[in-house]
């Protein structure tokens, strides 16, 4: 493991290692050293910042270059007003790349006032060339760029900055690799992501996520395990396995494993109380799978089922593979099976060619399996998918119309869904302080709804029963239980 490797042993005026991940250990230690050589100069220690943009695999990544930046020598900071910055992004929709463009010109008033900060970029947008042109053009205090390819040599391009004058840039169209073994720096110590698979085969044709993250490859079961068992001697209860389509996970190993499979043998470990998933694609989620869920004591009882059109002309043209017809039977079989289950989703209002009509269809499937919760998203022309060159892109008005209609029913069916929890106890891991009230701590309950309540630090990562007394919307306020007995 990596927390076994003795960096000071590394010689660092030798040639660097060829071999992941004794490479990039070594630039590890490599870079220890300019760290400290700067820290000295300066005469106190060197702040990193990490800002993550877009989705749980990202949040992920963060963590591992938090990991790097931490075993380099520099403390880290929330505020980005550090000597070291780095905006891990997110390119799904428009409005993901202009916050970052937005968030850039602070970095560039930040860096007139502070001469030895450094900003880096990485992450989904970095890998389309146009991001890249306009950025080498207007944004050319940035000192380090690379992908989502080759984030594994994080720490080499580090050292690279270091000895570059001016700006490095790095970027790997696809990659085959995946490098283990390299220092994570969780944000949560009881809880935790893990990466079953990277890429995505789909090719949904709205989404641009096949071609900034490439084809789809799963990690090797063992090494997952080896990642969690070690996550749970540390403390961590719950974790989250980490896919843009998990059902799929381990088709393409050399002895191909099934996701239902691997889930079994996570749940064997001991420490892990809590089992949560993400993405399932509708069309790959299997009748297996179903099964080990309903008989399981450790996975959450919530399913997030992205639907994205209830009409079967609109799905088909996105190309998700499955109709109406099978997405309502499919949600249906689960329902059956797993009655206490949360059933979550995504939803895309306005992709071309959809009219009113598809906008209710979608609106049906939605009273019809009541999902607890739906994320609501506009349609966003992505650059290189097929659907920007669809000719029939929706007007503006009728995508607003049609979005606000989802999203009233949307609400009105969450709203419905989680008040049917209230007067029960259910079991909360506590989360963290509530934001607003320092007397309270948020708890999620397995099927992923919120519960604040009275308590304190000492509860963070437990696991408590809570009676679930008020209900407001998407959340409940509730109270302990044993402290409600007495
Ligand atoms: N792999 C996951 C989703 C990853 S992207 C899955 O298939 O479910 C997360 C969500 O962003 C998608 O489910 C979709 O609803 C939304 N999304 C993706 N591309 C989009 C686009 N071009 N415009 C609007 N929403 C989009
Ligand atoms: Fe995008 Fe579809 Fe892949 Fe999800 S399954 S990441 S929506 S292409
Ligand atoms: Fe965004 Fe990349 Fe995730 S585009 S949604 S950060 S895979």
């Amino acid at each position: 493991m990596y927390n076994e490797i003795d960096l000071d042993k590394i010689e660092i005026n030798a040639e660097p290692p060829e071999e992941e991940p004794a490479r990039q250990h070594y630039f590890i230690a490599k870079c220890r050293k300019y760290v400290k050589e700067e820290s000295e100069r300066l005469g106190r220690p060197l702040y990193a910042c990490t800002v993550t943009f877009g989705c749980q695999m990202n949040a992920r990544d963060s963590e591992k270059l938090s990991g790097i930046l931490e075993a380099v020598g520099y403390e880290l900071t929330e505020t980005e007003e550090a000597d070291f910055v780095i905006y891990n992004t997110c390119t799904v929709r428009d409005n993901a790349n202009q916050r970052v463009y937005g968030r850039l010109g602070h970095i560039n008033s930040l860096k007139k006032k502070n001469p030895h900060m450094r900003a880096a970029l990485c992450g989904c947008m970095m890998q389309e060339p146009s991001v890249i042109e306009k950025i080498r053009k207007s944004y050319r205090f940035v000192d380090l760029i690379f992908g989502t390819h080759n984030i594994f040599k994080f720490a080499e391009l580090l050292a690279n900055m270091f000895e570059a004058q001016g700006m490095v840039v790095d970027i790997w169209e696809d990659t085959d690799r995946i490098v283990e073994e390299l220092p994570v720096e969780r944000k949560y110590p009881f809880k935790s992501g893990i990466n079953i698979m990277f890429g995505c085969n789909n090719f949904c044709s709205y989404c641009i996520v096949p071609y900034v993250r490439g084809r789809e490859r799963s990690r090797e079961m063992e090494d997952i395990l080896k990642e969690i068992r070690a996550l749970a001697d540390d403390g961590v209860v719950e974790i989250m396995l980490l896919g843009q389509n998990v059902n799929s996970y381990g088709k393409n190993l050399k002895e191909p494993v099934s996701f239902a499979r691997l889930i079994q043998e996570v749940e064997k470990i001991p420490g892990i109380r809590r089992i949560r998933f993400m993405t399932s694609h509708p069309k790959d989620l299997s009748d297996e799978l179903i099964q080990v869920m309903k008989h399981s004591t450790k996975i959450c009882r919530h399913l997030h089922l992205p639907l994205q059109s209830g009409s079967t002309r609109i799905l088909k043209a996105m190309n998700r593979r499955y109709t109406k017809e099978q997405y309502l039977a499919l949600a249906d079989k689960i329902r059956k099976e797993i009655p206490d289950i949360s059933i979550t989703t995504d939803i895309i209002v306005g992709f071309p060619g959809e009219t009113k009509e598809d906008v209710d269809e979608t609106i049906d499937v939605i009273k019809k399996v009541g999902y607890d919760n739906a994320f609501t998203f506009i349609y966003s022309k992505r650059t290189g998918t097929p659907a920007a060159a669809m000719e029939n892109q929706v007007e503006e008005d009728a995508v607003k119309e049609g979005f606000d209609r989802v999203l009233k029913v949307v609400q009105d069916t969450a709203r419905e869904r989680v008040s049917a929890l209230w007067g029960r106890t259910m079991d909360a891991l506590v989360e963290e302080i509530n934001e607003q009230d320092p007397e309270f701590v948020t708890g999620r309950l397995s099927n992923n709804t919120i519960v604040h309540f009275k308590g304190d630090q000492s509860l963070i990562g437990t696991i408590v029963p809570v009676y679930l007394k008020e209900c407001h919307g998407f959340y409940y306020i509730g109270e302990r239980e044993d402290k409600w007995k007495n």
